[in-house]
This record gives structure tokens, C-alpha cells and sequence, in this order.
């Protein structure tokens, strides 16, 4: 069922566990996303970041949407990193029901005039909105040792949340985007402890592939409501295509190939779900009659 990401994280966050959030930009992955989701009865998000949805045609984007109401568990489908306003009105006309925008490159004031504008629309359409404050870094950084992270700071993060009226704010607390050496990131549960305490609001944790698990538990524990996850769900994919293709016998079977592949992505989407705390919680969404639950304002 198509829920909205809101109702979705707001439990999460209340409830103590936290929400998948997997980058698809693939209709395989987004397949295999609420496969596995349905096999543990866990709610989930689909999302897709803006240079995959370039590369997405709408048809695909139906799909996914069709995926999401047809599914036994609820689901919400979320545009990650929108870099503006026409990212956001692509997304809501495709029916996305949940969107980013990430204003975190400019100056705090430009991010939050430019997330109040997106808040205000969207949730004149029943849209939840999630944006981001400080700035988690990525290994394409010329600062090989802090790789452009600069940790939100609960002070400004407070003003941002009061002005904007956003349902949930990515924090940037240590983690980075993509691959990276093993052991480069460290999660400040420091931060993030005094970021809960001041905002009383869902957080949500990007970059969140090559964490150590416990890390992830305690960030979990403080406020972390949604992890997104591209790169530990790609990888294993991609991975199991190349040792298949290596290993190609001449009289090889192509089903087998991506079977193989959708297996090895299966069972880490699998992991995550329940390192998460997600599996089995679908039943908290809906009553005994199969209707949602009350919803969060
Ligand atoms: P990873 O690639 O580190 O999982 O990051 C995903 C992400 O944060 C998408 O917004």
C-alpha cells in the first residue's frame, strides 16, 4: 500500500526503529526492495536520487508506483536530494509522495527560504517534505580527511525546523556519501544526541552504507528514524554480474545472471531491514480490518 513517508517515519521515530530507505533508480531494484520488504513485513521507502530519475521515463516511474500500492506492506516513494524546484514538481506530478530538497550548498538563509518554498507547496498536496542542514560529505571532496562534511548544528538546525515547517531533517553527523575506505566515517552519536534532545523531530541518517551495524543501532536509539542506502545494496548487485560473467560457461543461461544478481542484492536489503528494526513492524500501520492506523500530524 502507498503510505505517506510521514506517517511511515514519524512511527519509526516513536516506535524506536528506523525506516529503509533504498535508492532504486532501477525498477529491478525497486523489485527486489519490496520482495524482501513483504517476506519480513516491513515498511520501506522507495527512493530515487535525481541523476538516476533523469534516466528513468515515466513509464518506469508508474511502475515503481504500482509496486508501492499493490505491495502487502506500506510503502512510501520519495524523491531523494531534489536540487530544486522543478526536481520537486517532476516528482509530485509522477505522484512521488514524499520529496527532498537538499538547499544544503547554499548559505543557511538561501536553504532555508528555498526549503520553506518547496514546504509550503508540497504540503498543500498532502506532500511530507525532508531537507538537509550542515553537510554530509562524498569522497569526490579535495579534503581526503573530512571530505566536505560539515556537522548541523542544533542551535541553527532549531531556527531551520521552526521556520520551515519540514517533517524531517537529514543531519549530517560523521557519515559520507558512497564508497569510501572501510573505517573513514565516524558517526558523532554526540551530536546527534543533542540534535534529538533540541529538535523532537524524525532524523535521518544519509551515507548510510559502510557504517559499523552498532553504530547504526545507536543512532537508531537517538532519534535516527530513516537510513538511506544506495551503495551496500548496488555493489552486491553489480558484484555477482561481473563474477557471473567471469565465470560464463559457453553454454550459459543470461536468466541465470541476473538471478544470481538479484539474490546477492536480496539478501543485504534483507540485513539492513532488520540491523533496522523494520521487520515485523508493518502490522503497526494497519488495523485488523487492513485500514491505517491513526495517522501523526
Ligand atoms: P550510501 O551510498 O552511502 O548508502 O548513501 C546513500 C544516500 O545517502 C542517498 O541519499
Amino acid at each position: 500500500m502507498l503510505v505517506s513517508s510521514k506517517y511511515l517515519i514519524n512511527k519509526a521515530y516513536h516506535e524506536h526503529f528506523a525506516i529503509g530507505a533504498f535508492n532504486i533508480g532501477e525498477t529491478i531494484f525497486a523489485k527486489n526492495v519490496v520482495a524482501v520488504a513483504e517476506e519480513l513485513n516491513a515498511p520501506v521507502i522507495l527512493q530515487i536520487y535525481p541523476l538516476e530519475y533523469e534516466l528513468m521515463t515515466s513509464d518506469a516511474i508508474s511502475y515503481i508506483l504500482r509496486l508501492a500500492m499493490k505491495a502487502t506492506v506500506p510503502v512510501a516513494v520519495h524523491l531523494d536530494h531534489g536540487r530544486g524546484m522543478d526536481d520537486v514538481t517532476r516528482a509530485i506530478r509522477d505522484q512521488m509522495n514524499s520529496v527532498m530538497i537538499d538547499a544544503s550548498g547554499m548559505e543557511f538563509d538561501a536553504n532555508m527560504n528555498t526549503t520553506k518554498a518547496v514546504v509550503d507547496m508540497a504540503h498543500r498536496v498532502g506532500v511530507a517534505v525532508e531537507a538537509e542542514l550542515g553537510s554530509i560529505g562524498d569522497r569526490h571532496q579535495t579534503d581526503a580527511t573530512n571530505m566536505g562534511r560539515v556537522y548541523t548544528e542544533p542551535a541553527s538546525a532549531k531556527k531551520f525546523v521552526d521556520h520551515t515547517g519540514v517533517d524531517f531533517l537529514a543531519v549530517s553527523i560523521g557519515t559520507v556519501h558512497g564508497p569510501y575506505p572501510s573505517g573513514a566515517n565516524e558517526i558523532r552519536i554526540d551530536i546527534l544526541q543533542e540534535l534529538n534532545a533540541t529538535l523532537q523531530l524524525p532524523l535521518v541518517l544519509h551515507g548510510g552504507s559502510n557504517n559499523p551495524d552498532a553504530k547504526i543501532k545507536e543512532a537508531i536509539q537517538n532519534g535516527i528514524a530513516k537510513v538511506n542506502i544506495s551503495t551496500d545494496i548496488k555493489m552486491p548487485y553489480y558484484h555477482a554480474i561481473h563474477d557471473a560473467v567471469e565465470q560464463m560457461p559457453n553454454d550459459y543461461e543470461p536468466w541465470i545472471i541476473t538471478k544470481q544478481a538479484d539474490k546477492a542484492q536480496r539478501q543485504v536489503i534483507a540485513e539492513k531491514i532488520k540491523l533496522f528494526g523494520s521487520d515485523g513492524k508493518a502490522p503497526l500501520y494497519f488495523t485488523n480490518n487492513n485500514e491505517l492506523t491513526e495517522t501523526f500530524h
